[in-house]
């Protein structure tokens, strides 16, 4: 197809320098033959890396077969991952609802079915957390400037503060706080909600937030406080499902089970879209009606799903993402003994993410920014947090890495710490 001489004279938004043609694994080429490391998989969803071949292959053969049904009817791929993600996720998690078709649809679905079930209308949101792009999804999200241009259409949204004990809202050690972010969320529930709570979404591992893995125990009280209290608790799984952490999902990995889950992303291994909420039992009920999307559970999308789910539940893909991560891990850790302005490098499996800092400490979005172009200077793919108002440079290469293209990364990753002015370096 013939490249328009400027394409930026339609599109609506400035567009990205690069051209894309081809992708393969980790690595995409431009259309002058540059190869990139995507250390981002795509927007964080392809766990198996780009056209796999078992995806690419479910789907040509889908495609000759029935691109699209209506959800008025069922399908073998559909059936089969409802059935399959039934099987995988948390055992108290027996019901999987398809219908929708992104992350935001699925979250928002799973905020109506609590307050359904509930009759309860807050929902508790913590700091950082990303819920979505939708209007609703947009007013719970926990970044103000995310919501600042809209009006409050939902004002049902309860921010608190997150497990971020680096930089700790009640300026308290994780060793001795007590979790006061799980304890005083009571206090935020009393004067700044409705008093009517019906959920709490929460990333088990804050993403676009920064990569703020919770401390020990902290899920595990957020799960008691929920039940006291009547309290849905929804993990919004979309960036860490599906091997992300080392465990098919972070549920596992922290042995915290959620009432509700949500998944996107990763769920259909080499970007195709699809989205679930998977409920326990007790939450069927709400009205088809309510909630469906047209290209929900979508029957292309569905085959890929299929077969990602069959590739990502094999003990040794997880145990590999751990021994690679690991391998990652431990080379960027390297990396912030050499450079004081690396302030964190935190992380679990192949989420992981590297804070930079001011040499006092101080947030800077700047360096971050510097870091990352620096990065793309050397052809690997990086996202700045916070939707690029943050200071964590984020890290989820698809989850078929090899130890090779660890070092490789990791090598580049020195190379650009180099690059920086030496007073922050
Ligand atoms: C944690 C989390 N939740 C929800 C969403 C929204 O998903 P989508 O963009 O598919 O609507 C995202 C997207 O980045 C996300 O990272």
């Amino acid at each position: 197809m013939p490249v328009p001489a400027d394409p930026n004279a339609a599109a609506y938004h400035e567009l990205g320098p690069d051209l894309l043609v081809r992708g393969e694994g980790i690595r995409v080429w431009d259309d002058e033959g540059r190869e990139f490391l995507d250390c981002v998989s795509g927007t964080f969803n392809l766990i198996l890396g780009h056209n796999h071949p078992a995806v690419v292959a479910a789907v040509k053969e889908q495609s000759e077969h029935l691109i699209f049904a209506s959800s008025a009817f069922q399908t073998a791929p559909t059936n089969q991952v409802m059935t399959l993600l039934a099987e995988l996720t948390p055992p108290n998690l027996t019901r999987v609802n398809l219908r929708s078709c992104s992350g935001s649809t699925a979250n928002e679905g799973a905020i109506k079915i609590a307050q359904l079930h509930t009759g309860h209308r807050d929902v508790v949101v913590p700091f950082r957390g990303q819920v979505g792009q939708s209007l609703a999804a947009t007013a719970y999200n926990g970044l103000a400037r995310m919501r600042a241009p809209f009006p409050p259409h939902h004002p049902g949204a309860v921010h608190v503060p997150d497990p971020y004990c680096r930089r700790c809202f009640y300026r308290q050690h994780p060793d001795s706080c007590g979790l006061w972010c799980v304890e005083r969320i009571d206090d935020f529930l009393t004067y700044a909600g409705s008093g009517s709570t019906a959920c709490l979404i929460i990333e088990p591992i804050s993403g676009v937030g920064g990569n703020v893995v919770p401390p020990p125990g902290y899920l595990q009280r957020l799960r008691e406080f929920c039940t006291e209290r009547g309290i849905v608790l929804i993990f919004d799984e979309m960036q860490t499902a599906f091997g992300r952490t080392g465990e098919l999902f972070a549920a596992d990995h922290f042995g915290v089970q959620p009432d509700i889950m949500t998944v996107s992303k990763g769920l259909t291994g080499s970007g195709l879209p699809l989205a679930a909420v998977i409920t326990e039992e007790r939450f069927v009920g709400m009205d088809r009606s309510l909630h469906g999307f047209t290209y929900g559970g979508h029957t292309l999308a569905a085959a890929a799903a299929a077969v990602t789910l069959e590739i990502v539940r094999q003990p040794p893909f997880l145990a590999q993402v751990r021994t690679v991560g690991a391998v990652l891990l431990d080379r960027l850790l390297k990396l912030k003994d050499e450079h004081p302005c690396v302030f964190d490098v935190r992380g679990v499996g192949l989420m992981l993410g590297v804070e930079v800092a001011d040499p006092d400490g101080t947030r800077s979005s700047p360096l971050a920014h510097a870091l990352h172009r620096a990065l793309s200077d050397r052809f690997v793919i990086t996202r700045v947090s916070e939707h690029g108002q943050g200071n964590v440079i984020e890290m989820r290469p698809p989850l078929i890495l090899t130890e090779q293209d660890a070092h490789l990364i990791a090598d580049r990753f020195g190379e650009a710490l180099e690059t920086l002015p030496s007073t922050v370096r």
